[in-house]
């Protein structure tokens, strides 16, 4: 969710920052900083502020400076409150190594201590201030600045995106992406480069952009730049040049919207988990949940709604109420829930799911809500929409604009978000205590990571679609959390790539769906290491005893289901309950490359609209 520029050119730097900062607000932010390097020899220059970037603009007092090279940043806090001195940049004890950052450094904890222990001055407390005290150590040791960051890369757990200077280089900044916490764009101008978190911030200076890619380093100064690997390696970056179009520019390097938004799902989750906590210490703020928090503690039970994609989200958050917070949750489809004059009275909280926060279904089961006094929290991707305007409390996702009609950052964001709201239950109603609250966002943190390696294996996704485009019908199965997530898939599947897909509980094969399995039936069975797991093994056999073919979702290291199964994708291991969200990852992935092997308009199905704001 932080925004990153840089410049290194001929202007003014603090202007241009301040400009390119404001083209990202739209990422939402609590505080904000920069730093300039004067060439005359004066040294870095830091100045930041909580709070909005007039803050920051008051605090510069209006003047340009000499320097013409510069880093700015936009916060969103995850370790550490608000504040002008957990606002980066951060800066190292002897002031020669200054940084900011976007991501988590996972183990920033251990590092932490190491570098107190070896004489270091923490001076805030943010994960991002050990890069800066890392890089010193390796440039008192004689290193450049890119040959710092280059080793100082691999110390780092989690994903990240960081730009230092040093005072021992004016002119030229270093930049690294490691794994998938956000972009790192850099532009090519007359004499000028700039870098960004995003297109947004380069555009109004150049059209012509390079993209960081995982694992690339970047040394820039005003006349140009050269790129390396984490190991060393020099890489040339080609350079594209983005079209004035406005559609494409915002595609950025990906041939469809939906890829795009598949690929930043890493960013999306954790840009929502951390504006609705933070992980040390581990609170949870909710604000927009306004009075409705209050009432948490007392609901008798919950009925989540939603439509489509946001069902499938809501049917997680029902289990998620039931583990983490122990109230009686049931899931309705929002078109039936609203005629069908359900039981409810002010002892219910309805949650509906809508990223667009405009679904008609949605707004009329919601008024059914109201009229009947009902407490609601809306899940909202779209700040000031309509569902948020009726709810009593919105816990809104920070996934960004979503333009693929087919919905993939927005529903992992959602399911995100009803986690985090659950265990705001949980704690609320003592279910939860603080040290388990602490142990559940231990394992958000590491969820982003996650779904950025599993991510990485989008050209296996690639190679295994080719067995499905030719499909008629595709079975998705899954069992308990998966079974929302095997629905999810087959929606995906049957939107964009018009194949007949239906996703069916395990257990329900047998009842039915099996009759139709044959050699040209394949089932998709999610079947990763969940507490169902021997079950859906039987499952895999029912259907290969039938003569038909199963590719299994499985976890790293289970080997058994990945031979018994005709082909598997493997994910890493996360806890059960967040397993349905990287679950979900290759499912996308899958139903994306077939529709594009299909030949399908990935981003704008027939025959569907984004939002679906009539009956
Ligand atoms: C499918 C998809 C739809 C939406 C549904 C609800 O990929 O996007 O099923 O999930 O139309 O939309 P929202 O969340 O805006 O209420």
């Amino acid at each position: 969710m932080c925004g990153i520029v840089g410049y290194a050119g001929a202007r003014p730097a603090i202007p241009v920052l301040l400009g390119a900062l404001k083209d990202l607000e739209y990422r939402g932010y609590d505080s904000a900083g920069i730093a300039v390097l004067d060439p005359t020899g004066a040294g870095l220059r830091i100045t930041k502020r909580q709070g909005k970037i007039v803050n920051l603009e008051t605090a510069l007092d209006g003047t340009a400076g000499q320097a013409t090279t510069g880093i700015g940043h936009t916060r969103w806090a995850t370790h550490g409150k608000p504040s002008d001195q957990n606002a980066h940049p951060h800066v190292s004890c002897n002031g020669e190594a200054v940084v900011i950052h976007n991501g988590i450094v996972e183990n920033y904890a251990e590092l932490r201590a190491e570098l107190v222990a070896a004489g270091h001055t923490f001076r805030s407390e943010t994960d991002t201030e050990t890069i800066a005290h890392l890089l010193e150590d390796r440039l008192k040791d004689g290193d450049g600045l890119l040959e710092a960051l280059r080793r100082v890369a691999p110390r780092l757990e989690g994903s990240q995106a960081l730009v230092a200077m040093a005072e021992s280089e004016p002119g030229a900044m270093v930049a690294a992406r490691l794994g998938n916490a956000g972009g790192v764009v850099i532009g090519y101008g007359n004499q000028e480069m700039i870098l960004a978190s995003d297109l947004a911030a380069v555009l109004p200076f150049t059209q012509e952009v390079a993209f960081l890619a995982d694992q690339q380093l970047v040394r820039l100064d005003r006349s140009g730049a050269s790129f390396i690997t984490v190991d060393g390696t020099p890489v040339e970056l080609p350079r594209k040049r983005i079209p004035i179009d406005p559609v494409s520019a915002l595609k950025g390097e990906y041939q469809h919207f939906m890829l795009k938004e598949v690929m930043e799902q890493p960013e999306a989750l954790s840009d929502t988990i951390w504006s609705l906590g933070t992980l040390d210490p581990a609170e949870l703020y909710l604000d927009d949940l306004g009075d409705a928090r209050d009432q948490l503690a007392t609901v008798e039970r919950v009925m989540l709604i939603g439509m489509g994609t946001s069902l499938h989200a809501a049917m997680l958050g029902q289990r998620y109420i039931e583990a983490l917070a122990g109230v009686p949750a049931e899931t309705d489809n929002a078109s039936e829930f609203r005629y069908r004059d359900p039981v409810i009275g002010p002892g219910t909280l309805v949650i509906s799911v809508s990223q667009s926060g405009e679904t008609v279904d949605v707004l009329e089961a919601m008024n059914v809500a109201r009229a009947k006094g009902a407490l609601q929290i809306t899940i909202c991707n779209t700040e000031g929409a309509q569902t948020t305007r009726v709810a009593d409390g919105t816990v809104y996702t920070r996934a960004g604009l979503e333009r693929g009609v087919a919905s993939t950052k927005c529903f992992t964001a959602s399911v995100a978000a009803l986690y985090v709201l659950a265990l705001g239950m949980g704690l609320a109603r003592g279910k939860l205590s603080r040290e388990e609250l602490q142990h559940h966002m231990n394992d958000l943190a590491r969820l982003p990571e996650a779904v950025a390696r599993t991510l990485r294996d989008a050209p296996v996704c690639e190679r295994e679609a080719q067995r499905f485009k030719t499909a008629g019908h595709i079975l998705f199965l899954g069992r308990g959390l998966a079974f929302p997530a095997a629905m999810e898939g087959a929606l995906k599947m049957k939107e964009i790539s018009y194949i007949h897909a239906e996703g069916y509980a395990a257990g329900e094969m047998k009842h039915g769906p099996i009759a139709l399995i044959d050699a040209d039936f394949p089932t998709i069975a999610i079947a990763t290491r969940h507490a169902l797991r021997a079950k859906i093994v039987s499952n895999i056999e029912q259907v290969q005893a039938r003569g038909g073919t199963v590719l299994a979702i499985v976890t790293e290291g289970d080997g058994q289901i990945a031979a018994l199964a005709d082909s598997a994708i493997t994910i890493p291991e996360v806890p059960e309950l967040l397993e349905p969200i990287v679950a979900s990852i290759p499912l996308q992935l899958l139903s994306y490359y077939a529709a594009v092997q299909r030949g399908c308009d990935v981003d704008q199905p027939r025959n569907l609209a984004k939002t679906v704001t009539v009956e």
